[in-house]
């Protein structure tokens, strides 16, 4: 029985992430070193319980988990990407870490992974986007299907380009026009999206800014136990985080 061309070619979305990291991905992690800030507080806050399960979702070149396998050695690490480019980067540097066995990458979307027979696993202690949320067209989508993989009492965090609200306006024009040139748009109702999110169970979301809104900052807690209460109807439980 033939296949249906939709089941085995690649998505226009992954045709054009592997477009824009065929090449980028040799000097990805050098170049992007300078200017994907926050992505080292992340990795240092996750502080996944010992045996716990982490995913990164959009994982690219695969340096944050390389970053988080050296400080969690007892964690199971996962990441997925949709670019198979971006993956034959990762596949190199883990094996170059000596990680090839304690860190499990796959190619999947963003909006669509099925993490059981991906990784064997169902739900995830940790979740976290780093700048890959800008790049996806169907983010909410994303965000939310990311959400459903949380275990009880584990956290989905995100950090990504802010609106820039506190720098010159001229930097941010020149900023976005630069980032539009790599199909990388900031999400200007993010904080909204995760606080609808939030609201139905009461979940706890901080949300801050970074450099001035260059970046920002977003970590969302399942509580460990349903909350029987009924949904508050106000924006639920915010706590900004120092700002940097
Ligand atoms: C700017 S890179 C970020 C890589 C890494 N997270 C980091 O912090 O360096 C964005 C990544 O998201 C991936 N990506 C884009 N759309 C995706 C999708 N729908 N599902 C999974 N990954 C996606 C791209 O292939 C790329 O590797």
């Amino acid at each position: 029985m033939n296949t249906p061309a939709s089941l085995t070619e690649p998505s226009s979305d992954r045709r054009l992430m592997d477009s824009i990291y065929r090449r980028q991905r040799h000097i990805y992690d050098l170049s992007r070193r300078y200017y994907l800030l926050g992505r080292d507080r992340l990795v240092a806050e996750l502080k996944p319980p010992a045996g716990s399960s982490v995913l990164e979702i959009g994982c690219g070149t695969g340096r944050n988990l390389i970053a988080a396998a050296a400080l969690y050695p007892q964690a199971r690490l996962f990441g997925l990407d949709l670019s198979e480019e971006m993956l034959k980067t990762a596949r190199a540097a883990l094996a170059r870490h000596g990680l090839s066995h304690a860190v499990a990458i796959a190619a999947a979307d963003a909006a669509s992974f099925e993490p059981l027979p991906l990784f064997g696993v169902p739900v995830f202690d940790r979740i976290y986007f780093s700048y890959t949320l800008s790049m996806i067209p169907a983010w909410e989508r994303a965000i939310a299907h990311a959400w459903k993989h949380v275990a009880p009492g584990g956290q989905l965090l995100v950090v990504d380009f802010g609106q820039s609200e506190a720098l010159p306006p001229p930097f941010r024009a020149v900023l976005w026009w630069w980032l539009d040139k790599f199909h990388v748009t900031p999400r200007a109702a993010l904080h909204d999206v995760l606080a609808g999110m939030a609201r139905p169970e009461r979940a706890h979301l901080g949300f801050a800014p970074l450099y001035g809104g260059y970046a920002c900052y977003a970590v969302l807690t399942r509580p460990a136990a349903a909350d029987p209460r009924p949904a508050p109807d106000g924006p639920g439980t915010f706590a900004p985080f120092a700002a940097r």
